[in-house]
């Protein structure tokens, strides 16, 4: 015997372990899901688990778990799952903490969706065809293009999947079939009798971190279901970078990225079909947003080149592909159309963004900022859009923060602090007792400690303070947002210097980039006719506590407008319409790119936004009189 036994506690779940594999790859193996953001390479720290017995059985621990865990913690047996390996047999006793593990993640689906008018790429039509006879042999392929040109005036051709059906489709209701035409020239499938009342398409946004599914019956232009789910790549790396060099270290990781996508969307069409009762079989067509590099690892096309100067991408216009080419599970004749993109870092999602918006349509001056892993920002009306792509990393995930965690139960979201006492009061995510932090809260604890004196403008813990909720560990000073008695993970949940630091640095990537888009333009915040935040984040902060920190130029807040899942509603309308697709394609080729890290003065300009709100305190008038500590 050549393994070890491992009892993940507290489920008490026994796994073998072979020598040389991870305690993360044993945890899998019996259906026990560890956050491992960094792709598994020891960096992120969000993998912790604590090695209750059987320490000897273990490797020790490296210097890059010196790193991301405090002495502190190496004392009480916790060690990264994904890097520390088995080394010998015996029984591991292996405790997952709460904070480690793949939560469900609060997914935003809703967006707003300004109507359509229904013009979907496919058409159900019905046909009556004649039976063969000794005199008419023509073939099944024949008889039924010959019906659905004399019946409809269209003339098209048949599709192999749709011929696979043919011979028994047309038998069953004596020669009655419903043909689904895409774009007029394609019979992609063929169903026995009347089926023109079924037909139903799926879109998808591929976001970094999300990933949103909308079932619709393209007859009614209605949503019937949805579905959500975290991109099942995130293993992988929490951000598009990360993933585009896995993908390029080897020709099968791109595969393997690839199928992790597909099988994650093939899983959302099931879950939507199963709660509206539809076969997928009955989805005949399938349109796809996201950003560049998600779009191409979906569709199998390797990314490499959207991260390397001058970061072009390879798609950049529209495409169909037939969905079991790519082994997306839905009609076999079915095709995916995913949207152009403009550049490398401004992609699909933008240009779906836009549509949902209209902001090609404004009279006056608008302003769009889709808060992600990357944001992506626009500005424009109908004379004009400049876009532009701000790498404002994963903080807004909750990464990089020391005790970040997804929007799940637990998470910390909304936090007050009193200016007397200093101390905090705080809400979580299904009011469970906090395990961390996500992005609001995390805005929200910034613009609070900011506001309440703790930091400065610059970002420092002010030294000297009479609470007992700041102290220092190993050097880094901290502040305490909840006790170790109140929280649902058993140890304190606090904001270190280092954290804020990360969202400064995040804020200013997003205010810097909305800043040279208005710049390059002549545009002032008073002149923002409509402001529209998207995404889920986007959705959830406290706007007043996001304009505190300067996530955002200082737009007065009657002219914001939450827009939700914008690039889902894009896809949804494009799904409805192929006018929109056209003015998906026209709107890609006039948009126009602001490569950021190219602007003259871009550099200079975010350092002075990384100060709280903002170094020239002159931008935010409005938020002058809260702000304390130059
Ligand atoms: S440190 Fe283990 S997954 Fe990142």
């Amino acid at each position: 015997m050549s393994d070890a036994t491992l009892v993940f506690q507290p489920e008490g779940k026994r796994a073998r372990g072979a020598v040389g594999s991870t305690i993360l790859e044993a945890a899998k193996s019996v259906g026990i899901d560890i956050e491992s953001p960094c792709g598994n390479r020891g960096t992120c720290g969000k993998c912790r688990a604590v090695v209750r017995e059987g320490r000897q059985c273990l490797s020790e621990p490296s210097a890059l778990e010196a790193r991301a865990l405090t002495v502190q913690d190496r004392e009480s047996g916790y060690r990264l799952a994904c890097i520390t390996a088995i080394m010998r047999t015996g029984t591991i006793v292996v405790e997952v903490p709460n904070e480690s593990r793949l939560a469900r993640q609060r997914l935003l689906v809703a967006g707003i969706q300004p109507p359509v008018e229904l013009c979907p790429a496919l058409t159900k039509l019905f046909i009556s065809m004649t039976r063969p006879t000794l005199t008419d042999v023509r073939s099944d392929s024949q008889r039924l293009l010959d019906a659905l040109a004399a019946q409809h005036n269209v003339r098209a051709d048949l599709a192999y999947e749709a011929v696979k059906e043919l011979a028994e489709a047309v038998r069953q209701q004596d020669w009655k079939v419903t043909l689904t035409v895409y774009k007029e020239r394609e019979v992609t499938w063929v169903e026995p009798g009347d089926a023109t009342t079924s037909a139903y398409g799926f879109a998808v946004d591929i976001g970094t971190t999300k990933v949103a599914g909308y079932l619709l019956d393209l007859n009614k232009g209605a949503v019937v279901a949805t579905s959500s789910m975290m991109n099942p790549q995130i293993p992988y790396g929490d951000d598009v970078i990360t993933r585009i060099s896995f993908t390029s270290k080897e020709p099968r990781n791109l595969w393997t990225l690839h199928r992790l996508i597909v099988e994650g969307i093939n899983k959302l069409v099931r879950e939507a079909c199963r709660s509206a009762g539809i076969d997928p079989r009955h989805v005949h067509e399938m349109v796809t947003v996201g950003n560049t590099a998600m779009h191409h690892i979906f569709l199998n096309i390797s990314p490499k080149y959207v991260a390397m100067a001058p970061y072009p991408d390879c798609l950049g216009s529209a495409i169909d592909v037939r969905a079991s080419e790519l082994g997306v599970e839905i009609n076999p004749g079915a095709y995916v159309h995913s949207l152009p993109s403009v550049v490398g870092f401004v992609g699909a999602d933008a240009i779906a963004d836009i549509i949902a918006t209209e902001i090609y349509k404004a009279k006056e001056p608008s302003l769009l900022i889709d808060v992600g892993t990357n944001a992506e920002i626009v500005l424009g009306s109908e004379d004009g859009l400049l876009a532009c792509s701000a790498p404002s990393g994963p903080a807004w995930e909750g990464m990089q923060i020391r005790h970040g965690m997804r929007a799940s139960t637990g998470a910390i979201e909304k936090l007050w602090i009193d200016h007397e006492s200093l101390e905090p009061s705080y809400k979580t995510v299904d009011d469970a007792r906090p395990t961390g932090i996500c992005g609001s809260g995390i805005v929200d604890a910034v613009a609070e400690m900011l506001k309440a004196g703790i930091i400065d403008r610059r970002g420092a813990v002010v030294n000297g303070l009479r609470t007992g909720r700041i102290r220092r560990l190993e050097g880094v000073s901290e502040y305490v947002l909840a006790r170790t008695n109140e929280t649902g993970t058993g140890k304190d949940i606090v904001i270190t210097q280092k954290d804020i630091r990360e969202i400064q640095l995040a804020k200013a990537a997003i205010y810097t980039g909305a800043y040279v888009l208005m710049k390059r333009q002549g545009v002032t915040p008073s002149k923002i006719g409509k402001f529209y935040l998207a995404g889920a984040f986007g959705n959830y902060i406290d706007l007043q506590s996001a304009r505190v920190i300067g996530l955002y130029p200082d737009v007065s807040l009657d002219r914001v407008r939450f827009v939700g899942n914008a690039a889902g509603a894009g896809a949804r309308m494009a799904l409805l319409s192929t006018r929109i697709r056209d003015l998906a394609r026209e709107l890609a080729s006039k948009v126009e790119y602001v490569q950021l890290a190219a602007y003259p003065g871009f550099r200079e300009e975010f350092i002075k936004a990384t100060l709280l709100p903002h170094e020239d305190l002159s931008r935010f008038e409005d938020v002058r009189g809260l702000v304390t500590g130059d």
